[in-house]
């Protein structure tokens, strides 16, 4: 209930922004990246870069290591797996916390429908999004060390929906690091 409250309420942009300094400070970040590597603006939706943040899909991270699935009820209704790179996957089995700059975790989502051969079983659908956290305690200092990132196909999806990560993480999970996801046993 709580993961569908939070997922419904960021799909909505709602209310419960990051503070105005948190922004500001993030954008600062973004405007750093985006000097640094001028070709690739970090500025506009439907770029491969997030706004605010400046954050993009890692490459290879179909190869990452699984920490745990998640299961979206209605009116989602999707499935979910959470990798994590090499760093992760170390902080992880040490317990780390806070996890080490380097970090990153992703986040992929599927529509779930009933399987074709077995009825019972519901398996992967059509691809929702792709969301990917990435951390540098600098770089992101205004919001927990992490920077944010929300893809579908492929692109970054609005400043606005950006703006409700770190709220929704900072305000649930803020003494795990703000990671929701643990280990699966
Ligand atoms: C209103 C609450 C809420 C908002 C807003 C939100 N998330 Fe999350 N996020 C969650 C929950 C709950 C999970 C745990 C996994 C699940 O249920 O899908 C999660 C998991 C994640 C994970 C996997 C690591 C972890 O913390 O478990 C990533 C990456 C992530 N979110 C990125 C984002 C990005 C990027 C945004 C903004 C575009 C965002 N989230 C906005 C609630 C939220």
């Amino acid at each position: 209930m709580l993961s569908l409250a939070c997922a419904t309420a960021a799909l909505a942009a709602p209310d419960a922004p990051a503070t105005s300094a948190n922004i500001a400070s993030a954008k600062s970040a973004k405007v750093t990246k985006a000097a640094a590597n001028p070709t690739n603006s970090a500025s506009s939706a439907n770029s491969d870069t997030s706004p605010i943040y400046g954050v993009t899909i890692p490459d290879g991270y179909r190869k990452w290591q699984f920490i745990a699935p998640a299961h979206e009820t209605a009116p989602l209704d999707e499935l979910r797996v959470v990798l994590g790179n090499p760093k992760a996957i170390a902080a992880i089995e040490k317990n780390q916390l806070p996890f080490p700059d380097g970090t990153v975790l992703v986040k992929l989502a599927w529509k779930h429908v009933q399987s074709a051969e077995f009825a019972p079983a519901y398996v992967p659908g059509k691809a929702t999004t792709v969301q990917v956290m990435v951390k540098d305690s600098k770089k992101y200092a205004a919001t927990g060390g992490w920077g944010f990132g929300r893809f579908i196909d492929g692109k970054a999806v609005d400043a606005a929906q950006h703006q409700t990560c770190f709220a929704c993480h900072q305000a649930l999970v803020k003494n795990h690091d703000y990671v929701f996801t643990r280990l699966a046993p």
